[in-house]
């Protein structure tokens, strides 16, 4: 079976091309950067504009780890469009989680305080949105199920990285 990644309409390429955003999510919390991406610069609420917990080293580390993760997929799958897709994925899930924090602080939530869905779902969000502006396409089922994927796998690595004192919140 030929797997194409530009009509995603199965859950293994599904998979494949949101790894890469999901690697990109999950990696800056081991940057432990310092160096906020609004330079600590506050929106006309008078609150910050991102706040402290989105930084440059951050922002670096999860497009690194995204892209080098689209890179090892292309190997294994002897695909170079995953190359593509993973700097793609990488990229539209650093601004999801981005936009989500200016949303967060607007609504007056202090870094790290739970918005149930926002903070689970802005990296797929992003990433699929990015990916769709590309021109690639995806099924409203796997759109739907990728979510629920991506949804739970937030949670557990979450979870995981409060267990090992990453995090200080455990979502
Ligand atoms: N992080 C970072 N740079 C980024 C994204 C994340 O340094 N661009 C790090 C921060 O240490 C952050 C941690 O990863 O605290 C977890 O990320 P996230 O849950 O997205 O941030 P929160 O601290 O919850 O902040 P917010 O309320 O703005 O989502
Ligand atoms: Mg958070």
């Amino acid at each position: 079976m030929a797997l194409d990644y530009k009509v995603v309409d199965s859950v293994i390429e599904g998979l494949i091309v949101i790894l890469p955003a999901m690697v990109a999510n999950a990696a800056p919390v081991l940057s432990k950067g310092k160096k906020p991406i609004d330079f600590n610069k506050k929106f006309i609420d008078g609150r910050r504009l991102l706040g402290d917990g989105k930084t440059w080293e951050g922002l670096i580390v999860g497009l690194t780890a995204g892209t080098i993760t689209g890179l090892i997929l292309a190997l294994i799958m002897r695909e170079s469009i995953l190359i593509e897709i993973g700097i793609l994925a990488s990229l539209g899930a650093m601004i999801g989680d981005i936009i989500a924090s200016f949303i967060k602080r607007r609504l007056r939530l202090e870094r790290g305080e739970p918005a149930p869905i926002l903070d689970q779902l802005n990296f797929y969000i992003g990433a699929v949105i990015v990916l769709y502006i590309a021109g690639y396409r995806f099924t409203l089922a796997i759109l739907l199920i990728l979510a629920i994927i991506s949804g739970l796998l937030h949670i557990l690595a979450n979870i995981v990285a409060y267990k090992l004192k990453l995090k200080r919140v455990p979502w």
